[in-house]
């Protein structure tokens, strides 16, 4: 079976049930990955980890290395990753500590190195995006969460935002007009240059905050960890189910 990797975001540095075997730091033509890449085992499968805002949690979203940790895991053999991101929920079901598996996306992101076709070598490359996520890998991750008891959205408009600050109120309005249901730093480039590798990527949601303007008062890092906290036990438990029952490919 091949390989599958988890990119952990806010809240997510680690995963407590993964074996570790070896930390491989892996070099790209794009520079360094936010870190060295975990190769584990996890149900009795391989996994591979890597924290996305590095160990520490000290890359913050618009300066993440994008394209490094996306070259690195193909590299080392990854044939599916489940990106988990931490978002703000628009949508009025986006509840604080619920998880979504989000199946389209916006990108207002800018000044990221978006993409592996720079347009010298290989010529200009245009990947069909039109469903950003993975069909496949979205039907599993929502089939564990049904199996797990794990109340999931199953569907969802990703926002995907410059950052490192949050958005105004009337950002919020503006997105929600856009149809987007919840609202993220990293969901872009990640996705887009997985799909131009061709690894199979899905996105595994977790709403820590109500979005600015939906929720009562301000957004304090207090909340945002409070939830997350809670969110990331409903994670681990939909991992675990999922690699349980996956056949793998
Ligand atoms: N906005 C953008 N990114 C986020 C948020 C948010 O409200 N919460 C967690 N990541």
């Amino acid at each position: 079976m091949h390989p599958i990797a988890i990119i952990g975001g806010t809240g997510l540095t680690r995963l407590s049930n993964l074996e570790i075997v070896r930390r491989e730091m892996v070099p790209t033509p794009f520079g360094e990955p936010s870190g060295p890449v975990i190769h584990g085992r996890l149900c009795d499968r391989e996994v591979m980890f890597l924290a996305r805002h590095g160990y520490g949690h000290t890359i913050p979203p618009h300066k993440v290395n994008y394209r490094a940790n996306i070259w690195a895991l193909r590299e080392i053999g990854v044939r599916r990753i489940v990106a988990v991101a931490a978002v703000g929920g628009i949508r009025a079901d986006m509840a604080p500590g619920h998880l979504a598996i989000p199946d389209q996306i916006v990108d207002y992101t800018y000044c990221r190195d978006s993409t592996f076709h720079e347009g010298e070598i290989g010529g200009v490359v245009h990947i069909d995006f039109t469903e950003p996520y993975d069909a496949d890998l979205r039907a599993s991750l929502l089939a564990a969460g049904e199996r797990a008891d794990i109340d999931l959205r199953r569907d969802g408009t990703y926002a995907a935002t410059q950052g490192p600050r949050l958005e105004t109120a009337a950002e919020i309005d503006r997105l929600e007009r856009d149809g987007c249901d919840v609202v993220g730093m990293t969901g872009m480039p990640e996705a887009a240059l997985a799909r131009e590798v061709g690894v199979p990527y899905a996105c595994c949601a977790v709403v820590a905050n109500w979005a600015a303007g939906r929720g009562p008062g301000s957004i304090t890092m207090e909340d945002i960890d409070r939830h997350l906290t809670k969110g990331m036990d409903r994670v681990a438990k939909l991992l675990m189910s999922w690699l349980e029952h996956d056949a793998g490919d």
